[in-house]
């Protein structure tokens, strides 16, 4: 029997299958030619493409077929504010700044305070607003370019968004947000209709220029749902389908499903001190090693199921180290308390360079914010 998982973009859990998640969302795999084809673009591969941790996608071909018409595409994606900025998190934005810097082009980041004000009984949208600038921090500290990168808060824009969430919403019934989203007699009307304004970045850059402009979305995979339901909608207002990209989830610390950053102390944060990392990474990341050192040494790591070796797949930049780490370990040479502080050393030291350029963003981030 397979195992369960659920992915949904409220709820991520269990094994996931991304295979069978390819089927169900109905979106394509990532292939090789087609990611050679973007290499033609940028010269090399980021890692998160070469290792398939962004595996699947829709409309890519075509965006790169429009792409070498003459048609530069723009970047479109978001956060969800419900807590402080986790590990997790930076894996879509990571590829998103390689993709801005490849092909120099703009990125619209939606933070939506209205959607986490609606879906979380604990959070006051007080709260949700104060984490959408907090989150806009790490981001700026990410290095996205000031002169292309804009971000806006779902409240703080809305006099903008809410026309064109409007458009979207006519068009969506309550029959095929429930089915897609499972929504319940007792469902706040406010969820029904929050898929319209995730909706609107994904065209409202072409609403603005008057000309359409193509738009690729890199996201994790669970919320791919939001952008299936726009894709029946977007062309009848008369505009293109935005491609996507889509990623696997950061495992949690304790294995299986993807890291919260609302609900779980085994979260690395952005703003965790390097004794945090080192005690929370130690005490909770599952291992894959044995029970006992001998039997460790004879049989060898489990690189499947170790969450720190799965951490360094998303992580370590260099194959040839992956490698190294990846050998050893399943040959027993290296234990779990070594493959855990290489972990510790590689978060602590993204880390250290994140925190500063953290601070430094606390003066440059009021340019990134459009407000109407
Ligand atoms: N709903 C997303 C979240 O909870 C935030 C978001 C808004 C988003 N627009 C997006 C994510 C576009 C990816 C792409 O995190």
């Amino acid at each position: 029997m397979a195992a369960e998982f659920t992915v949904t973009p409220w709820k991520v859990e269990g094994d996931i299958d991304y295979s069978k998640l390819i089927k169900d969302f109905g979106t394509e795999l990532l292939t090789d030619e087609l990611l050679n084809r973007l290499k033609k673009h940028t010269g090399e591969l980021h890692h998160l493409l070469r290792r398939k941790i962004f595996f699947s996608h829709r409309d890519l071909k075509w965006l790169l077929d429009m792409h070498d018409k003459g048609d530069n595409f723009y970047l479109y994606t978001g956060r969800g504010p419900s807590g402080h900025t986790t590990i997790g998190h930076m894996i879509p934005w990571t590829l998103t700044k390689w993709l801005q810097d490849k092909f120099d082009c703009e990125l619209w980041f939606q933070m939506t305070d209205d959607e986490k004000f609606l879906f979380n009984d604990k959070l006051s949208l007080e709260e949700t607003n104060l984490f959408a600038h907090e989150n806009a921090l790490d981001l700026v500290a990410m290095g996205f370019n000031p002169k292309k990168t804009k971000i806006f808060v779902d409240t703080e824009y809305a006099k903008t968004l809410y026309p064109q969430a409007l458009r979207v919403a006519k068009h969506l019934n309550y029959s095929t947000a429930r089915a897609v989203f499972g929504f319940e007699g007792d469902s706040n009307v406010g969820k029904i209709f929050y898929t319209s304004m995730q909706a609107v970045p994904a065209f409202l850059p072409s609403v603005m220029a008057g000309r359409q402009i193509p738009c690729l979305i890199p996201l994790a995979i669970d919320q791919d749902p939001h952008f299936r339901v726009a894709r029946d909608i977007i062309p009848k207002l008369g505009y293109h389908n935005p491609a996507i990209l889509h990623c696997r989830f950061l495992p949690a610390l304790s294995g299986g499903g993807k890291m919260s950053a609302s609900n779980s102390v085994e979260t690395i944060y952005t703003t965790d001190t390097p004794e945090e990392v080192a005690r929370k990474i130690k005490k909770y990341a599952f291992s894959g090693g044995r029970d006992s050192i001998e039997e460790h040494r004879k049989k060898g790591g489990d690189t499947d199921v170790d969450v720190p070796y799965q951490w360094l797949t998303f992580l370590e930049e260099d194959d040839a180290k992956l490698k190294s780490i990846h050998d050893d370990y399943r040959s027993g040479k290296m234990l779990s308390g070594e493959i855990k502080q290489i972990l510790i050393d590689k978060l602590n030291a993204m880390l250290k360079k994140h925190q500063t350029e953290r601070e430094k963003a606390r003066k440059k981030v009021d340019k990134f914010f459009i407000r109407d």
